[in-house]
């Protein structure tokens, strides 16, 4: 029998930020194995979003390193980190209103196509911008709205047009940050489906406060608190810690 081998995708040592005199991130050390889908929760001002912030490069931290697929990135702005495969969807939904869903989505296929052709696979392995578009409109449901104007889209659908729209760049390795808020039961439910289907082959983290949700998805849970991390385990193993119970869960 052949041992799995976990493959390390990303790494940060000692990573720092602060605002002002707000320590928002304090000497945090973290890994990710390729593949897998981690979920960090914590309490509100936890640090969440700028931790993911600072592997984006959308912050540039004071202090530490990132390592990703074996690069040391620290010192790269975000543009250099989209290309080398880090998506991340903002908290805040982030889509051209004015442009319809196919046209928002062919903006991320652009990207793709790009950067694809720089590689050295034929052109016939390399899938077209309709195709592209086509598949990423099926996995999230919106085939049905492909001409509608994105401000049209209900909120829930909103967000999917962006999870779309990341997922035609094709990233290695997806952020999203509070992908759930403000959707529906329903809409969660289908979002789950959602993730279950694209973690075939790339690698999430998943910051949310719905703890179901992240649970229900997540291979292993970070728990952050005050800017540093204060658990990490599987869920069944967050759910039992006693110090994340105090801290966060409120028991
Ligand atoms: N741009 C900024 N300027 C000043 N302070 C900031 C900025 N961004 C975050 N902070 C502060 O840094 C700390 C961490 O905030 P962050 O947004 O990372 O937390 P979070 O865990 O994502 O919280 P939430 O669950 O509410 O989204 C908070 O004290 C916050 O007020
Ligand atoms: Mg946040």
């Amino acid at each position: 029998m052949v041992a799995l081998v976990a493959v390390s995708l990303l790494s940060t040592r000692k990573l720092n930020r602060r605002f002002g005199g707000i320590v928002a991130v304090k000497d945090v050390d973290f890994s990710l194995e390729q593949g897998e889908i981690r979920g960090i929760i914590g309490p509100n001002g936890a640090g969440k979003t700028t931790f993911v912030n600072l592997l984006s490069g959308c912050f540039a931290s004071d202090s530490g390193q990132i390592v990703f697929q074996g690069v040391d990135i620290t010192g790269q702005p975000a543009w250099k980190r989209a290309r080398l495969g880090i998506a991340y969807t903002f908290q805040i939904t982030s889509i051209y209103p004015g442009l319809t869903v196919f046209e928002n989505v062919a903006i991320g296929a652009q990207v793709r196509i790009r950067q694809s052709s720089k590689s050295k696979a034929s052109p016939d392995e390399k899938p077209g911008l309709e195709e592209i578009v086509d598949n990423c409109l099926r996995l999230t449901g919106l085939d049905r709205s492909r001409t509608r104007l994105a401000a049209e889209l209900a909120y829930g659908h909103q967000r999917l047009l962006e999870i779309a729209v990341n997922l035609a760049v094709d990233p290695v390795l997806l952020i999203l940050d509070e992908p759930t808020q403000g959707l529906s039961v329903d809409e969660i439910e289908e979002f789950t489906g959602l993730l279950k289907c694209i973690r075939s082959n790339r690698t999430l983290i998943l910051i949310d406060h719905n703890l179901p949700f992240v649970m229900n998805l997540a291979d292993r849970v970070t728990v952050m608190d005050q800017g540093g991390i204060l658990a990490e385990n599987d869920p069944k193993g967050i759910q039992r810690d006693v110090r994340v119970k105090t801290a966060y869960l409120g028991e």
